[in-house]
């Protein structure tokens, strides 16, 4: 199939190569020139793992291309995805200006049937939307189809979530669409969900503010066990255990980040007022959230008492780890906050320092842990990236000034780091040390 990515971005991309290496011919855009300029060259602005080579891949077998030009895009495909960015707006709704525009393009270039696919997060009715807006500018009487194709890819396993779905949802209005569709999601053999657009819309919504539901329930439960001094993740466990509940999602920490889950809780709440419906839930959900960063902030103050001065050593800096990204990552939030109280702050991130060089300022890039721990009063984990879970911690303990450990991530055990000699805070842990 002949298929269209308008708007080359993390999930365009993804999408684009991953329907290229099932075989398709595909031609990715974006009104951003410099960006596909350098994808052309092979320089993929984004770290997401397997990306790279799957995009060289497919560029090298003719089936994935980049072009600046929309017209072109919509002349010689099919499909057509649209994966633009829909960023908040100050008041937390979703900004809809991207997809409207790409839509006006469309409807003018395109010449023959066309299937549009809205695959970004757009509130409900948007495909009502986009189905007037081409009505409105198309110039022929020129047949086509809108479909609702949510994405649910999570960063750092973006492409095995593609290739191995647990569900593929169709939100489609003609027999045409859906055949189309089904046709491009076979190789995947993965379950399909055919319903209609506004359930589709609302399915992608539903899912992810749920799936933050569920984090900030954890979340609100691991202050609970530090009053008590019961074990956050023994509770978890055994909540998870019920096949009802299920264990993924309830790690507890310092919150929910990323380019997906807060800004989809603004829009899903601002989306519903609109709709008549106060979700006081969702609200509750977002001020847990932001409640977990003040918890870990006065963990630090009371393992230090006294913050201006001291240096402390961020482990972690992207807001989960295997991804570069560190939009509304909870690290920012935290160095802005010791920074406010005199705080020295050095950082080590795997992978996010270039993009955190361009947004931090006052802070001591660090390449390694222990570079990072030299003379620190301590340590906070703020990332759970593998490579922190094996570091020599006896190294550790000799670099800093004092052996504390704040883990926002849960990701040691604290009998066995006080074992090691440190003071070791979680969230939620039964203490030690
Ligand atoms: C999310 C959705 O999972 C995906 O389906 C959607 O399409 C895009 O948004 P992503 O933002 O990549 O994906 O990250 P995800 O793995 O869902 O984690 C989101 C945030 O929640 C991270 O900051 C992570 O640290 C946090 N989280 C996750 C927790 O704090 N606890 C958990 O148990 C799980």
């Amino acid at each position: 199939m002949n298929i269209a990515i308008i708007g080359s971005g993390y999930v365009g991309l993804v999408t684009g190569s991953c329907f290229a290496e099932l075989g398709n011919k595909v031609i990715c855009t974006d009104n951003n020139r410099k960006k596909i300029e350098s994808l052309k060259q092979g320089i993929v602005p984004i770290y997401e793992p397997g990306l790279e080579e799957l995009i060289r891949n497919n560029v090298k077998r003719k089936r994935l291309k980049f072009s600046p030009s929309i017209k072109e895009a919509v002349r010689d495909s099919e499909v057509i995805f649209i994966t633009v960015g829909t960023p908040s707006l100050e008041n937390g709704e979703a900004d809809l200006t991207g997809i409207e525009n790409v839509t006006r393009n469309i409807a003018v270039y395109m010449n023959t049937y066309r299937l549009i696919v809205e695959k970004s997060t757009v509130p409900v009715e948007t495909g009502n939307w986009i189905k007037r807006t081409i009505q409105t500018y198309i110039k022929k009487k020129i047949s086509f189809d809108v479909a609702s194709n949510p994405e649910f890819l999570r960063e750092g396993q973006a492409i095995n979530d593609f290739m191995h779905p647990d569900r593929i949802v169709i939100g489609v209005e003609s027999k045409r669409a859906k055949e189309i569709l089904i046709n491009l999601y076979k190789p995947l053999n993965a379950p399909l969900l055919i319903t209609d657009i506004k359930s589709a819309e609302l399915i992608k919504h539903a899912s992810n503010a749920f799936l933050a539901t569920k984090i900030s329930f954890i979340n609100a439960l691991s202050r609970i066990c530090d009053k008590t001094g019961a074990d956050v993740k023994e509770v978890a466990m055994g909540m998870g255990l019920d096949r009802r509940i299920g264990r993924a999602f309830l790690d507890a920490g310092i919150g929910y980040g990323g380019s997906c889950f807060p800004k989809d809780v603004d829009a899903f709440i601002k989306i519903c007022e609109k709709l008549g419906y106060d979700f006081g839930l969702l609200k509750e959900v977002k001020k847990i959230n932001q409640q977990q960063i003040e918890f870990m902030l006065r963990k630090i103050k009371d393992a230090l008492w006294i913050i201006k001065d001291k240096t402390i050593g961020i482990l972690g800096l992207s807001f989960k780890p295997n991804t570069d990204d560190i939009r509304n990552a909870p690290s920012l939030e935290i160095i802005k906050a010791l920074q406010a109280e005199g705080a020295k702050v050095k950082v080590y991130d795997p992978q996010a320092l270039p993009k955190a060089r361009a947004v931090l300022s006052n802070v001591k890039f660090c390449l390694n842990p222990y570079i990072l721990a030299r003379d620190s009063d301590c340590l906070l984990v703020v990332t759970e990236w593998d490579e922190f879970k094996e570091l020599d911690f006896l190294r550790l303990k000799k670099l800093l000034k004092r052996p504390l450990i704040i883990d926002g991530r849960n990701i040691y055990e604290p009998k066995l780091m006080q074992k090691l000699g440190f003071t070791y805070i979680g969230i939620g842990r039964k203490p030690y040390g």
